[in-house]
């Protein structure tokens, strides 16, 4: 049987990740960490742009990243957390629950659907974390085996 999954200590890592977001237009700093099946952890933060629209999310951001080291398939679990930073700049976590864009949910499909998983989202907050299966965040979802 593989480990139960340690929502808590993935939460941290995607905080930790949230110390390097660039997020000074919203001042909103987001982190996330993706869990693989054989136990690797990647992280990333949204990074914004100047012309607003062009800004990458959290969740995005590691997925990149993710692939760029070869990881692409086990996609098991996702950590997300954010909120506005404090008054030097930190993050912290916001009151309510950060869930993933709907963009951000696509970018995740695909690497759930190449992999044949279907990743708990762990969203959290100030107080705890809400979790969620991805296909309950993005039902009939659009992906890959749809181009066959
Ligand atoms: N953001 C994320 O990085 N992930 C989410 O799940 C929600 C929103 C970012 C985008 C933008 O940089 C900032 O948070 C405010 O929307």
């Amino acid at each position: 049987m593989s480990n139960p999954i340690d929502a808590e200590a993935l939460l941290s890592q995607a905080l930790g990740a949230a110390a390097h977001a660039y997020a000074p237009y919203s001042g909103f700093h987001v982190g996330a960490a993706l869990l693989f099946a054989d136990g690797t952890v990647v992280t990333g933060s949204n990074f914004e742009n100047a012309s607003y629209g062009l800004s990458v999310c959290a969740e995005t951001s590691a997925i990149l990243s993710a692939n760029h080291q070869g990881h692409r398939e086990g996609l098991v679990a996702v950590a997300v957390v954010g909120g506005p930073a404090d008054e030097n700049g930190a993050p912290r976590c916001g009151d309510d629950p950060v869930t993933p864009c709907g963009r951000c949910r696509q970018v995740l499909n695909e690497v759930a659907q190449l992999g044949q998983t279907d990743p708990l989202i762990f969203c959290g907050h100030s107080t705890g974390y809400a979790q969620h299966r991805l296909s309950a965040l993005l039902p009939h979802a659009f992906g890959p085996a749809n181009l066959t």
